[in-house]
């Protein structure tokens, strides 16, 4: 018997890659083939097929990423003197995810069809029938989404540690430790960067629902009492910063958790979103998480996890404000922002309009000509500018070719050696954006770009 279309075997579920939804959205399909041709983003371990949920960032990606998160630790961490930074292991005690509450209430709700067996989150699929083919779908049941293994030489379903699914947890279990070795009094912050992993039952559009994934997280201290003013005070500077980055205002806003909605911990909660070309959808978070987390793991670990208020005279369990960005996602809401494709002269160019500040290349070196001495030029500059940015040098194909290779992966600016440039040391410097050319002098364009890529 012929394989029936509408049913199709059954993949496994790391191997459902091309299942993703961005087919649907003609501008994210055509943003996940530029990343992939222009090396920001590709399928994880794609000559076996791909990986569901997995990706790895190429050298472009890698560039923008970086950038991205350095700009969120000089926000978070070196423009405020009242927040410390913090690097915690992605493996901890299993107590934690009781403390936490991911061992029992980290689940969401999973139907599996009974003719092609996949699998869906209950509330993805239609009401009794399976999406896929029609057929019908069992019960929900609790699925946990955090990815279990095993520590040291053993692999006995008795000893299981977990990848963490949130980065949260490293900076709660550390607070007296940040407490006691620097010299901070509340109101005080700690912030991270680092992986977490969801096994996802769902993922998709792109980079946006992964199972391995980073987040930007921060937790602020405060006296019980303060918690309304932080929340607003953290709320105001966390949409800044996305518009800081680039982000077009007109394209965020804030959703406030309805009280049905509000995660366990938490107290009140906004959600910033972006409008993807799949709709306006989460990218951060900001929680009043109360002293949950605290008072938790003081239970749990059965160790003191107070701060002693002068004033007050009395311990006290702090209230925690958090800031929680994926930096996927913001990643992600760059790119879509940042993607267009519009007339340059006679034909159309597509151009990734970039902030500078977190644009993978700065600024791509291109002699007009590969002779007249304009080559060793032009290689001088660029060996001088690789001390500060990553920049690069391009002298194939004409100059045109070359600023639309620019424009597709956002280079802010291209630097044109020309004849002039042996007379009298300027070179042109043309704008992505604008088009626009102006002369600076080849001595001064490290400053020329420092005041322009610079995140202040
Ligand atoms: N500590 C709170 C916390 O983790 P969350 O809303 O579950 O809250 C924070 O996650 C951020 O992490 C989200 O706003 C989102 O940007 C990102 N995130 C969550 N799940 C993700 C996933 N499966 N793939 C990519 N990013 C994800």
């Amino acid at each position: 018997m012929g394989a029936n279309p509408r049913c199709p075997t059954r993949l496994p579920a790391w191997r459902n890659t091309l299942n993703d939804k961005v087919t649907a959205y003609p501008v994210m399909e055509k943003l996940v083939a530029l990343c992939k041709r222009r090396g920001f983003i590709y399928p994880s371990s794609e000559i076996y097929g791909g990986l569901s949920g997995c990706y790895d960032y190429g050298p472009l990606g890698v560039e923008l990423k970086n950038n991205l998160k350095a700009c969120w630790w000089r926000a978070m961490t070196c423009h405020h003197d009242n927040i410390e930074g913090l690097d915690t292991s992605i493996l901890m005690h299993p107590r934690v995810w009781e403390a936490s509450g991911h061992a029992v209430g980290f689940t969401e709700p999973l139907v599996e069809c009974r003719k092609c067996r996949q699998r869906f989150r209950a509330d993805s699929a239609a009401a009794t029938v399976c999406p896929q083919c029609g057929g019908d779908l069992t019960e929900p049941r609790r699925f946990n989404l955090m990815f279990k293994t095993f520590m040291g030489p053993s692999d006995s379903p008795a000893s299981p540690v977990y990848l963490r699914p949130e980065i949260a947890p490293g900076m709660f279990v550390n607070f007296l430790n940040v407490l006691n070795s620097s010299r901070q009094k509340l109101p005080f912050g700690i912030a991270q960067i680092g992986k977490a992993f969801r096994n996802e039952i769902t993922p998709g559009n792109f980079i946006f629902r992964s199972r391995e994934f980073e987040q930007m997280a921060m937790q602020f201290f405060v006296l019980p009492g303060s918690e309304g003013e932080w929340l607003e005070r953290w709320r105001t500077e966390r949409m800044a910063w996305h518009q800081a980055i680039g982000i077009r205002a007109e394209k965020l806003r804030w959703h406030p958790h309805r009280p049905e909605e509000l995660p366990h911990y938490a107290a009140a909660a906004f959600d910033v979103q972006y409008e993807f070309p799949f709709g306006w959808q989460e990218i951060e978070g900001v929680h009043h998480r109360t002293d949950f987390d605290l008072a938790r793991h003081q239970e749990y670990s059965g160790k003191r996890l107070t701060y002693y208020d002068e004033e007050r005279k009395s311990h006290l369990v702090p209230h925690v404000i958090e800031t929680a960005a994926g930096c996927d996602r913001t990643l992600l809401s760059a790119l879509v922002d940042a993607y267009r494709e519009e007339p340059a002269g006679d034909e159309m160019r597509v151009v990734l309009r970039l902030s500078p500040k977190i644009a993978p290349v700065k600024a791509a070196v291109l002699p007009l000509v590969r002779k007249d001495g304009l080559p060793e030029i032009a290689h001088a500059i660029t060996q001088d500018l690789m001390r500060w940015f990553r920049v690069e040098y391009d002298e194939t194909a004409s100059v045109g070719k070359r600023y639309r290779r620019q424009d597709e992966i956002g280079t802010p600016y291209c630097i044109t050696v020309d004849a002039e440039t042996r007379v009298n040391q300027t070179v042109t410097v043309r704008d992505r954006d604008t088009m626009q050319q102006e002369r600076v002098a080849a001595g001064q364009l490290r400053f020329w770009l420092d005041d322009r890529i610079r995140f202040d």
